[in-house]
C-alpha cells in the first residue's frame, strides 16, 4: 500500500484538505503506518501558508473505522500497548495543538480512533446520511477509548452524555450528535466539502477553539458539581456492576477514568491516566476473547458456506411457509432488508397475524424514530399473505416453517415444489427433524437444504444452514449468501440429530432437570449459571422461555438418537404431567405476569414433582461443570468424530450467537482450552462415577486430554 497516497495533502488556496483513502483497503482505519503518515501530514500542514485544514474521507461510506485492531490483537505486553498508545496521543495533541483550526467532515463510520481524531479537531461536520455514525465502541472489545476519547468526549458533550456513549459502545446518528454538541453542523452529502471548505474559511479568522461543554439551565449546572457528579456517576457504576455480573472489566474501567479525568485542566496527566486503564483492561484474557468473537464474526462475511467457487443464486422474492412464530418473524426480516415476501398459511387468521407481527416491529421503529412512515410503508409493501400458491413461479427461494411433523412436511415440500420453478430453492426451518429424509419430498433434493433460524427470529443472529446428504453447493452456496443478507451469521452444519447448537443444549437444560431432582433449588442453578458463569439467563429461565412441552419432546427425540448422554430425569416426566408450558401459559418454574414479565419462582414446583425442599448441598463449581462440561463433551463429538462443523470456530460463533454463550469466555471451545482436556476428563469421569453413563467422556476428548491437545492448536 502506498502510505504517501492514502492520507494525501490538497492545497485549497490557504485551506488545507487532507484526504484519507487508504490504498487498497475498503475502509480507513488508523494502523501504525498511517498513524505515522497522519503526523507527517499534520507538521506539513503546520509547517504551510494555511489558515484553516479539513480532514475529510475518500471512501464511500467510511470515515475512519477506528483503531488496526489486529495490531491490538497482536500485542501480547503491557509494554507494547503503552508505546502504541501514548504514540496516538503523541499525534492527536499536535493535530490538537496545530496553530490553525481543524475541522473534521465526517460522512460514514466515524469510529473508535477515528471518532478520537476527530475530537482532537476543533470542529466537526457530518452529513445526514443514514451511513454516518459516531461512535466510541471500544469496550466491546474489552477495552477503553484509549486513544484520547475518555477525556475529550466528555469535555466536548459533558460527561453525562459522554458515558451513554462509551459506557455501552454506542454510536449515534449525525443528527443526535449534533443535539449533543458532538457536531457542530449537519449538511447533505453532497454539500460536505463544499461546506466544510468554506467553514474553514471562516474559522480561519477567528482561529482555533476548544469544544468545552456548557451545560443548560440552573439544573444542567448543579448536574456538573461534584456531589451531583458523584451521585450520577455511582449510579452508573452500579448498573454496569448489574449489567455485566463483573465479567467485563472495560466500562467499569472507562467510568473510572472518566470519573477521574472530567474538568482535568492538565491534558497530559487525564491522558496519562486512560493510559494506565487502558493497559489494564487490554492485557486481560477477556478483552483477547471478545476481540477474537468479533474475529469470528467478520470472518462470516468472507464466507460462502462452500469450498469451491460456486455462486449463489440471486434472491429477489421469497415465500414463507407458515405464519406462525417463526414464519412471521422470517418474513419481517427478509422484508426489513428489502426481499419480497410472500407468507403463505393454511388459515387466514394465521397470516394476519403473522402481518400484524412485522407491523409491529416497524411501528416500534417507526415509534423509537429509527424509520419514518415512508420507510414503514416501503417495508410493509414488500410483505403479502394468502392460503393459495399464487406467484410461487417467480419465487427464487421458499422457507418452510409450518408444524414440526415429517410427513406434512414431505406433502407440503412436494406441493410447493410442483408449484416452483426448477432452480428454486426450498429451505426448511425444522428444529429437530432429519432434513435429508425431508429432501426426500422434493422432486429434486438437490434444490433443498435446511435453514435453522432462532427465535425471536428479528434479535437472534445465528442460521444454522444445514446440508442434507442431497444438496448441491449451489443451494447451500444461495442460502448462505440469503442468510448474510438477511443479517444473519450462518454457519453451514451437517445432518444431524438437533444439528448443532440445539444437540450441545439440550444436555446442558437436561442436567439442569436432574439438579432439580438432586436437590438443588431453581433460584440457586440459575444464579450460578447467569451470575457466575455468565449465561444470558439460567437454564430453568432458557426452558420457561423455550417451552417446558418443546424441552420435553425434543429430549425424547434425542434420547432415541444420541442414547445414553440424553438421560430423561423422572422430574421431567412429572413436569409434563403438571400443565406447565413456561412462559406461554404462565406457568412454569416461574410465574409471570400478562405481559409475560417473569415474577418469582412458582414454589409450588417442588411439591407438584413431589421433591422435598432444595436442599443446595452442591457447590458452585459441580454445578456449573455438571452442566458446562457435558456441553464440551457433545461439542467434541460433534466437530472431531461426526464433522457436523469443520472448524472449532463454528462451533463458538454457533453457540454465541444461536444461545449467548458468554462472549467473554471466547466460546464454549476456547473456555474449554483454557480449562484443559484432561481436567474436563478427569472431571466428567468423576461426575460419571457419581451420577451416571451420561457424563462418560467421549473418545474424541480423551484422546486430546491424553495427548495433551487443544481445541485450538
Ligand atoms: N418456535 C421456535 O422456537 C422454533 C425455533 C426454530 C425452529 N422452529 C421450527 O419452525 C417451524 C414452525 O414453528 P413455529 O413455532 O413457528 O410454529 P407455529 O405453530 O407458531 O406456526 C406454524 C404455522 O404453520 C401453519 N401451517 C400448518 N400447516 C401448514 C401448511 N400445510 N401450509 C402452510 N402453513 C401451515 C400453521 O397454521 C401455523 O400458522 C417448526 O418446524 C419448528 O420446529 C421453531
Amino acid at each position: 500500500m502506498s502510505i504517501q497516497e492514502s492520507i494525501r495533502l490538497v492545497s485549497k488556496g490557504d485551506i488545507a484538505l487532507i484526504e484519507l483513502d487508504l490504498v487498497g483497503e475498503k475502509v480507513n482505519k488508523l494502523s501504525t503506518p498511517v498513524m505515522f503518515r497522519l503526523q507527517e501530514v499534520v507538521k506539513e500542514v503546520a509547517a504551510g501558508p494555511f489558515k484553516a485544514a479539513v480532514i475529510i474521507s475518500r471512501k464511500p461510506s467510511i470515515f475512519i473505522a477506528g483503531a488496526d485492531i489486529e495490531e491490538i490483537r497482536a500485542m501480547k505486553k503491557v509494554e507494547d500497548y503503552r508505546v502504541a498508545v501514548t504514540k496516538a496521543h503523541d499525534i492527536f495533541n499536535l493535530l490538537e495543538d496545530m496553530r490553525i483550526p481543524v475541522i473534521a467532515a465526517i460522512h460514514g463510520a466515524c469510529m473508535g480512533g477515528g471518532c478520537e481524531m476527530s475530537l482532537a479537531c476543533d470542529y466537526r461536520i457530518a452529513s445526514d446520511d443514514p451511513s454516518t455514525k459516531i461512535g466510541l465502541p471500544e469496550v466491546k472489545l474489552g477495552i477503553i477509548p484509549g486513544f484520547g476519547g475518555c477525556v475529550r468526549l466528555p469535555r466536548a458533550i459533558g460527561y453525562q452524555a459522554a458515558l451513554d456513549i462509551i459506557v455501552q459502545g454506542k454510536a449515534v446518528d449525525s443528527r443526535k450528535a449534533e443535539k449533543l454538541g458532538l457536531v457542530d453542523r449537519v449538511v447533505h452529502v453532497s454539500t460536505l466539502e463544499e461546506v466544510a471548505l468554506k467553514m474553514a474559511s471562516e474559522v480561519a479568522a477567528k482561529g482555533k477553539r476548544v469544544k468545552r461543554f456548557k451545560p443548560k439551565g440552573a439544573m444542567g449546572a448543579v448536574m456538573e458539581l461534584s456531589p451531583a457528579r458523584s451521585f450520577v456517576i455511582g449510579k452508573w457504576k452500579d448498573g454496569t456492576r448489574k449489567q455485566t455480573g463483573g465479567h467485563y472489566p472495560a466500562p467499569l474501567k472507562a467510568i473510572d477514568v472518566i470519573e477521574k479525568t472530567y474538568g482535568f485542566s492538565n491534558r497530559e496527566k487525564a491522558l496519562a491516566t486512560e493510559l494506565d486503564g487502558f493497559c489494564e483492561v487490554a492485557v486481560t484474557d477477556v478483552s483477547k476473547n471478545l476481540i477474537n468473537v468479533f474475529y469470528l464474526m467478520e470472518s462470516v462475511k468472507k464466507k460462502t458456506g462452500v469450498s469451491g467457487d460456486v455462486k449463489a443464486r440471486p434472491v429477489k422474492s421469497l415465500a414463507v411457509l407458515g405464519a406462525g412464530t417463526m414464519g412471521g418473524g422470517i418474513a419481517y426480516v427478509a422484508a426489513d432488508k428489502g426481499i419480497d415476501v410472500r407468507m403463505k398459511d393454511i388459515n387466514y387468521a394465521a397470516v394476519s397475524l403473522g402481518l400484524k407481527h412485522a407491523r409491529d416491529l416497524w411501528d416500534k421503529l417507526v415509534k423509537r424514530k429509527k424509520i419514518d412512515r415512508y420507510e414503514f410503508n416501503r417495508k410493509m409493501s414488500r410483505v403479502s399473505g394468502g392460503l393459495d400458491f399464487a406467484g410461487f413461479g417467480q419465487l427464487d427461494v421458499v422457507i418452510e416453517a409450518i408444524v414440526e411433523d415429517m410427513n406434512i412436511k414431505k406433502k407440503v415440500i412436494a406441493d410447493t415444489a410442483a408449484h416452483c420453478k426448477p432452480e428454486c430453492v426450498i429451505a426448511t426451518n425444522t428444529s429437530s427433524l432429519s432434513v435429508t429424509e425431508m429432501a426426500k419430498g422434493h422432486p429434486n433434493p438437490a434444490n433443498f437444504v435446511g435453514m435453522h433460524f432462532f427465535n425471536p427470529v428479528h434479535k437472534m443472529p445465528l442460521v444454522e444452514v444445514i446440508r442434507g446428504e442431497k444438496s448441491s453447493d449451489e443451494a447451500v452456496a444461495t442460502i448462505f449468501e440469503l442468510s448474510k443478507r438477511m443479517g444473519k451469521l450462518p454457519v453451514v452444519v451437517k445432518d444431524g440429530p438437533g444439528f448443532l447448537v440445539n444437540r450441545i443444549l439440550v444436555p446442558y437444560l437436561i442436567e439442569a432437570a436432574w439438579l432439580l431432582e438432586d436437590g438443588m433449588s431453581i433460584e440457586t442453578v440459575d444464579r450460578r449459571y447467569k451470575k457466575e458463569f455468565g449465561m444470558p439467563m439460567g437454564p430453568f429461565t432458557l426452558m420457561d422461555e423455550i417451552g417446558i412441552d418443546v424441552c420435553i419432546k425434543v429430549s425424547k427425540i434425542f434420547n432415541e438418537s444420541l442414547g445414553e448422554r440424553i438421560m430423561i430425569p423422572p422430574v421431567m416426566k412429572k413436569l409434563s404431567a403438571s400443565g406447565r408450558l413456561g412462559k406461554k401459559n404462565r406457568k412454569g418454574f416461574y410465574l409471570y405476569d400478562e405481559k409475560g414479565k417473569q415474577l418469582e419462582i412458582d414454589t409450588t414446583v417442588y411439591t407438584d414433582l413431589g421433591l422435598s425442599s432444595p436442599s443446595d448441598k452442591l457447590s458452585a463449581d459441580e454445578t456449573i461443570r455438571r452442566g458446562i462440561f457435558p456441553m464440551i463433551n457433545e461439542a467434541a463429538l460433534s466437530l472431531i468424530e461426526e464433522r457436523i462443523v469443520e472448524t472449532p470456530d463454528e462451533v463458538d460463533l454457533a453457540m454465541i450467537t444461536g444461545t449467548g454463550f458468554p462472549p467473554f469466555r471466547g466460546g464454549l471451545l476456547r473456555y474449554a482450552d483454557t480449562v484443559g482436556a484432561k481436567l474436563i476428563c478427569d472431571e466428567l469421569e468423576v461426575l460419571a462415577g457419581k451420577y451416571g453413563q451420561r457424563f462418560k467422556p467421549c473418545t474424541p476428548l480423551k484422546n486430546m486430554a491424553k495427548t495433551d491437545r487443544k481445541f485450538y492448536s
